[in-house]
């Protein structure tokens, strides 16, 4: 007889546009297509779904991740995990030479993954190994902002100025903003960040791409507003510092409290976030010896419209 695993789970809310808690699942078991096809609804529908107490190898988490798409590997080679290219390992450990074992800065900007890519990522999915506590307080938390409710709350003068407009999201503007933050961190007597920093060779892989400022979910259909202060270079075609002014605004509304949804993790959660209708953002707030190790799965997308 036939024994598909059919697991009955609950969709738990918790954002209030965004972010909900699926319970009553196992990840590290292969998903009957029934049950993968509800999860994957509930996942759009929520924009950022989180598993928690989940106990994952790494090829059980590229198994599951594979299911929605083609997983991607990431630019900065250095920091995939050795023998799983498709896990980027997001953390502040560092090897015996004291190099950074992944990358240290993911998310220092409000951003969606790979948004400087001709096919930005769909989806991306975050296992979390180690979490920081210090004094009984977990740390280092994930914010994620709704940019689909965001752009719904939108004036209706705004929404008609924005239509047909295009921003320029460029990975080398990424890299240098990032290296100043570095900079400045380090002058303010702050930790240092052994990052691996792409080389122009690398960076030559990922020309700066034009994508509308309001793009369209190729799921849900609903629009959104897709762009992000970390990898928006400008407001294409339009002078720079009006373009600069608009993003500013836009950016100040996408991040308001009623569109933001915090991540607390604990060790074992699986958490994943829709790049199309979400941004996110880290919090440095700790250090080692606070010890933080993610494994990120990241799923290609299709061009934005
Ligand atoms: C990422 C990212 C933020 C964090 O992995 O894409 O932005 O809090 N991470 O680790
Ligand atoms: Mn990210």
């Amino acid at each position: 007889m036939l024994t598909a695993t059919r697991p009955q789970f609950t969709i738990n809310r918790i954002g209030k546009h965004l972010g909900a808690e699926i319970s009553g699942i196992d990840l590290s078991q292969e998903l009957d297509d029934d049950t993968f096809a509800r999860v994957a609804e509930a996942f759009f529908d929520n924009e950022v779904v989180f598993f928690r107490n989940q106990k994952l190898t790494p090829a059980q988490q590229v198994a599951f991740t594979r299911r929605f798409g083609i997983l991607e590997q990431h630019v900065r080679k250095e920091s995939r995990l050795a023998g799983h290219p498709e896990i980027l390992i997001v953390s502040n450990l560092l090897d015996d030479k004291g190099n950074a074992i992944g990358s240290q800065d993911a998310g220092r900007f409000w951003h969606s993954d790979l948004s400087y890519k001709a096919e930005p990522s769909m989806l991306s999915a975050l296992y979390s190994v180690e979490v920081p506590i210090k004094d009984g307080r977990i740390l280092g938390d994930t914010s994620f902002a709704s940019t689909t409710a965001a752009y719904a709350a939108l004036p209706e003068a705004t929404k008609q100025r924005l239509q047909g407009l295009k921003n320029v999201h460029s990975y080398r503007y990424y890299r240098n903003k990032n290296a100043r933050a570095q900079e400045e961190e380090l002058a303010r007597g702050g930790r240092v960040i052994q990052e691996h920093m792409p080389t122009e060779e690398q960076l030559k892989t990922v020309p700066d791409v034009e994508t509308p400022v309001v793009r369209t979910h190729p799921v849900t259909k609903r629009k959104g507003l897709f762009l992000n202060e970390a990898h928006t270079s400008g407001i294409a075609g339009m002078p720079k510092a009006e373009g600069d002014a608009l993003l500013a605004e836009l950016y100040a509304h996408i991040i308001k409290p009623e569109f933001v949804y915090c991540h607390q993790w604990q060790a074992g959660d699986l958490l994943m976030w829709d790049n199309c209708a979400a941004q996110h953002k880290a919090t440095f707030d700790y250090d080692l010896p606070q010890r933080r190790l993610m494994y990120r799965t990241t799923v290609r997308g299709t061009a934005p419209f």
